[in-house]
């Protein structure tokens, strides 16, 4: 059990007493005196994620608190409740409906996470009380699953390597009886994953393809693939220290494809999953591959480096050659791919791109939903322009400075099959500061509206 829950009622539990905007004054009215003077004299007025402390009614009796939220699709509220509480237990008084007990447990959760490797937090946190009731466990594979991608993006590149970040996903895949296998180093070579090992090679962590498959053999084929950068220098084209500083975090698509499969895999969905993750640091050295060198592709075809600080696509490129050979029923891949998505949306929504109107509309279903959200750009193909080379089939990056998420996307795509639906995020994976459930650090971001998306479809 997470240490922000309890399901032990312990005697001395704060209730939690919810309210909305609009039912905040009639509540009021119906409080004694001493209350009703109370929360005026405090200027509380239910605002969502609002908490106030509420003195006993009589003597000897005990405090409680009030909790504003927005209605009972809220999630966030309950996460600033869970940063903003003191220690100590909590229940929510009265009947609550399935929904808003999940979307409580779920807020709560998230907000009360905290990246523990190196430090302890300086409290602990406040419990919620929340029942064995049925639908509670896909509520805590979730926050699991969330917690699990925020570790590992969270965690410093020192310790999270290609080399670590494949024992995780090994140590993931061996929980569920998954396979879990690993083309290290100059095997690359051998198995031809070209690109994958000419980004990786300067790094004296050896650049790796980690390979997870899962479920029946019959059932849909559904294949995630993962930016595992596990610290982007830029490479020879070396970023500046403003742009390198958050690097660590350049694995944040791996981290979410690994969450996400954990999620598939503990909730047990139909699908026979694959998880294709290359891993690798894109570092400086005398091996490191040169602007303007010309790779081989597992596709066959040749791409120019225009930079290396566009690694993110080649790696993806390879791997996703790989996924397109099963001829899967869908392709989804995560990426921290370009700056450029967060100039367009900024940091707070993932960026989606997709070959197929009706996956791209699912998706965004399950995004509005659940409150993580996705906005879809588009493949718009003139743009591919950008990304001619005079010397090779295709350039990683070309001279314009436009469009960048976009022409990003659009090198994927030469990699994918038009018939397999495919679905690409561009995401930032970090909250630059901190909101309501959102602690500053690593985030997941699409991958509960991904989720959703796919339990809709394939929960048996
Ligand atoms: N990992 C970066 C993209 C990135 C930077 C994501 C900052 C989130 C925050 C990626 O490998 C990269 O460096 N992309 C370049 C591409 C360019 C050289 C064509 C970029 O976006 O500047
Ligand atoms: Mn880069
Ligand atoms: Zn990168």
């Amino acid at each position: 059990m997470l240490n922000c829950f309890t399901t032990e009622a312990g005697e001395d539990a704060t209730t939690i007493t919810v309210v909305t905007k609009s039912s905040f004054a009639n509540w009021l009215k119906s409080q004694p005196n001493s209350i009703q003077s109370w929360i005026k004299a405090s200027g509380y007025l239910g605002k969502a994620g609002k908490t106030l402390l509420l003195p006993p009614v009589e003597e000897g009796g005990s405090i409680s608190v009030l909790l504003g939220v927005e209605d009972n699709r809220d999630i966030w509220s309950w996460g600033a409740a869970a940063t903003e509480l003191a220690s100590g237990t909590y229940s929510i008084v009265g009947n609550i409906d399935q929904e808003t007990a999940e979307n409580a447990a779920l807020g709560w959760a998230l907000g009360s996470y905290r990246f523990t490797r190196y430090k302890n937090p300086n409290k602990n946190p406040p419990k919620l009380l929340i029942p064995e009731a049925a639908a509670l466990p896909s509520v805590l594979n979730l926050v699991e699953a969330v917690y699990f991608a925020r570790d590992l993006i969270n965690t410093p590149s020192s310790e999270m390597g290609p080399g670590e970040l494949a024992a995780a996903a090994n140590d993931m895949a061996g929980r569920f009886d998954a396979d879990c296998s690993v083309v290290l180093g100059d095997d690359l070579l051998r198995d031809d994953y070209p690109m994958i090992h000419a980004v990786g090679r300067a790094s004296v962590r050896k650049p790796r393809l980690i390979d997870i498959t899962w479920g029946k053999p019959k059932s849909p084929k559904i294949t995630l693939v993962g930016k595992g950068v596990c610290f982007d220098t830029g490479g020879l084209d070396l970023k500046p220290s403003s742009g390198m500083l958050m690097m660590k975090k350049d694995m944040g698509g791996a981290a979410h494809v690994l969450a996400l499969g954990q999620l598939i895999m503990a909730n047990r969905l139909d699908i026979r999953l694959r998880i294709l993750v290359p891993a690798v640091e894109n570092s400086v050295s005398g091996d490191a591959f040169r602007p303007m060198d010309v790779l081989k592709t597992r596709a066959g075809f040749s791409v120019e480096v225009g930079n290396t600080d566009a690694e993110g696509r080649l790696v993806l490129g390879d791997a996703l050659t790989e996924a397109v050979s099963e001829n899967p029923d869908m392709i989804m891949d995560f990426a921290t791919l370009t700056g450029a998505a967060r100039v367009a949306l900024g940091p707070d929504m993932a960026a989606l791109f997709s070959n197929n109107d009706q996956l791209a509309a699912n998706i965004e279903a399950a995004a509005e939903d659940c409150a993580d959200p996705v906005w879809r750009l588009p493949l718009w193909q003139p743009y591919r322009r950008f990304l001619d080379s005079d010397v090779a089939d295709i350039n990683n990056a070309g001279q314009s400075r436009f469009a960048g998420a976009i022409t990003a996307a659009l090198f994927l795509k030469e990699f994918v099959s038009d018939h397999i639906p495919w679905a690409h995020f561009d995401i930032y994976g970090w909250n630059p500061a901190k909101r309501p459930g959102r602690p500053v650090g690593g985030e997941a971001m699409g991958l509960r509206a991904v989720y959703a998306m796919l339990a809709k479809k394939y929960k048996g």
